[in-house]
């Protein structure tokens, strides 16, 4: 695996998905930007921030993107699964970043590092989709140095926020409907319908709690988290969406996919925010992207533990 940006709002499960990037060896992290959406983007900043402190890797910058959608203004959300700051209350708990935030805008920063960049970068998206159709928007010939765009997002058997649509696309279609809708750039969706089974569950993450420092401190910000998923799903259990996302974007083919022509619903009925992948044989008329269909759970767990408890 080679050069990864992450655009995320983090975000509890954010979080372990940051530090699988930031502390994997084999991953050359150029930078992390923030986006509005578990929380205002003041907050999904200052949680990268720290975390990036966290995994002690000040030297990768950071820079703060949209503070909200690109075209309808959108409602907060009425109550977070992520607590207050993103962070089940804990962010305070986590150290502060020696130099702060990169002073370029989250879509400058990528397009600076798409332009120098010598290899194909790998784009893990993992919060609203409105950097990234920015950057496409503003800067059309950036999508040449794009080797993949592999998203948390979306999903083929329905939503968590509506019943049609999933939290990350619902805050900004319209930005989602640009990225599904652009030639030439090659999307994997990791969706629902494959991150709603990846579960850890409360003994692992005790086990990661007492596996070291960095371990203790993320296994630290899930209480409101676990709170949220151990009473949706029944058990004691919390889902590891954007981790999924970005363990695809590290090790390909953690989840297995199926090539179809995908489109986002912008309009106003319930269907808003959905990710319609065409599944009829022979389909075509919309652009392709590689939907996952199922996932490796069992080497995504070793994956995580292995890398939050070895260092790099
Ligand atoms: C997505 O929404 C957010 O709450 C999570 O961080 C994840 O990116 C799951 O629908
Ligand atoms: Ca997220």
């Amino acid at each position: 695996m080679g050069k990864l940006i992450i655009d995320t709002d983090p975000g509890v499960d954010d979080a372990f998905a940051i530090a699988l990037a930031a502390r994997d060896p084999e991953v050359e992290l150029l930078g992390v930007t923030t986006v509005f959406g578990n929380v205002p983007l003041e907050h999904t900043t200052r949680n990268a921030l720290r975390l990036l402190s966290l995994c002690e890797r000040t030297e990768v910058p950071v820079a703060a993107g949209a503070g909200r959608p690109l075209v309808h203004p959108g409602m907060p959300p009425e109550e977070t699964v992520h607590g207050a700051d993103g962070l089940s209350g804990r962010s305070h708990t986590l150290p502060g970043h020696p130099h702060g935030l990169d002073e370029r805008h989250a879509v400058t920063l990528l397009a600076d590092l798409l332009h120098t960049a010598t290899e194909p970068v790998t784009l893990a998206p993992i919060g609203p989709l409105t950097n990234i159709a920015t950057l496409l928007a503003a800067h059309p010939w950036a999508k040449a140095k794009i080797d993949r765009i592999v998203l948390m997002g979306g999903g083929t058997e329905g939503g968590n926020v509506t019943p049609s649509a999933e939290f990350n696309i619902s805050c900004d279609p319209e930005a989602a409907a640009r990225v599904f809708g652009e030639d030439g750039l090659r999307r994997v969706l990791v969706g629902l319908n494959v991150t709603s089974r990846t579960t850890v569950d409360g003994a692992w993450l005790r086990s990661l709690g007492e596996s070291g420092a960095l371990g203790a401190a993320l296994c630290g910000l899930v209480d409101d988290y676990l709170a949220h998923y151990s009473s949706t799903l029944g058990e004691d259990a919390i889902l590891m969406h954007d981790s999924l996302a970005v363990a695809e974007a590290i090790r390909p083919g953690i989840v297995h996919t199926e090539e179809l022509p995908v489109q986002v619903d912008t309009t106003f009925g319930p269907g808003r925010g959905a990710t319609i992948a065409d599944r009829r044989p022979g389909a075509s008329g919309a652009h392709l992207t590689e939907v996952a269909t199922g996932a490796d759970v069992p080497a995504l767990r070793e994956l995580l533990r292995s890398t939050l408890t070895q260092g790099r």
